[in-house]
């Protein structure tokens, strides 16, 4: 297939063209940059110069692919608006170049919530809906477009897509520690986060990509629900510090904005992704990655 791929020269984007390619899938990437070309190039990808803010470079990649995989983000933290306005732009402009096709448009998603007091299934419909919204209520308008003849495909990712290199969430929480000399949890460490490696992520999307049926949800979990004070004796483990608690009230100040993340339970099952498209995830787990130094300093 030929898959027109955003956020190719991302995190789990890059990890996804390589499965793709590997898996026999011929790729263009969106590049922003002559950086994110380059790199792309390197993979043996085709490249389509464009951006998130040039909204025709989309619908030009995707009218012209036999599916498209959707996860460029901005991820702007200074401007969460901003991110969120231009993935709904983003998502609208993919989606009404596939409209009446039957392709497939596979979507990152995130499990943030979506529901409290117990793991997300993916029967749970996501809550944020309209332009205001988490995300600009991307999920649910690309669901939209699976009666109108495109086979969306939402993928939710865990909170943490884990791996050397990793720059999220848990790389913040080892600069944290680095920079505070102890390894923090916040309260009594209960609350409990997902978690998924990089490689998983990238074949389900794949999978996701060849097979899954229109207005499927898909959940990138490998590990259902691990704590915070787990995650957090990990960091300590692998930079020999201490492992402390932090107050809820210093938290802000100890771990900087991923602190809002961290006193978040996010967690999610994946029973109905894995028995849908025989994925069985292999990678490391998180604390075999943080233990074998996949968040050593460069
Ligand atoms: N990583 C996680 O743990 C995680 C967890 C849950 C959900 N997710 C979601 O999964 C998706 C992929 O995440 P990721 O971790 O792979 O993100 P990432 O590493 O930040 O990569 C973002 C990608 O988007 C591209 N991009 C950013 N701004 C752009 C713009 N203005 N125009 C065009 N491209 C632009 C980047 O291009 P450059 O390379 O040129 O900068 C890069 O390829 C996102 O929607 C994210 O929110 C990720």
């Amino acid at each position: 297939m030929r898959v027109f791929v955003t956020g190719a020269s991302g995190w789990i984007g890059s990890a996804a063209v390589d499965d793709l390619m590997a898996a026999g899938h011929e790729v263009v990437g969106l590049a922003r940059s002559d950086r994110s070309a380059a790199f792309l190039a390197r993979k043996g990808a085709e490249v389509l110069r464009g951006d998130l803010d040039d909204l025709g470079s989309l619908h030009r990649g995707a009218a012209a692919a036999e599916g498209v995989v959707h996860l460029a983000n901005k991820h702007d933290w200074g401007d969460p608006a901003g991110s969120d306005r231009a993935e709904r732009a983003a998502v609208e402009t993919l989606a009404e170049a596939l409209v009446g096709t039957g392709r497939p448009l596979v979507v990152a998603a995130t499990i943030s919530g979506i529901v409290e007091g117990r793991p997300v299934r993916e029967t749970d419909a996501c809550p944020a809906v309209g332009p205001g919204s988490d995300r600009g209520g991307s999920e649910n308008l690309a669901l939209d477009y699976a009666a109108r003849g495109v086979r969306t495909v939402i993928t939710r990712f865990a909170p943490t897509v884990h791996g050397a290199g990793d720059w999220a969430f848990v790389k913040f929480l080892v600069d944290a520690a680095r920079k505070q000399g102890v390894s923090g949890y916040i309260g009594d460490g209960s609350t409990t986060w997902s978690a998924v490696h990089r490689s998983d992520a990238a074949r389900l999307v794949r999978l996701g990509l060849e097979s899954a049926p229109a207005g499927t949800r898909l959940h990138a979990i490998a590990e259902e629900s691990l704590t915070t004070r787990t995650i957090a004796e990990a960091i300590g483990r692998h930079l020999g510090l201490p492992v402390v608690s932090v107050a809820p009230q210093d938290a802000a100040d100890h771990f900087g904005f991923v602190s809002g993340f961290f006193a978040d339970t996010m967690t999610a099952s994946s029973d109905l992704t894995r028995e849908l498209l025989s994925w069985t995830p292999t990678g490391p787990t998180l604390v075999q990655d943080i233990e074998a130094g996949a968040y050593a300093e460069a």
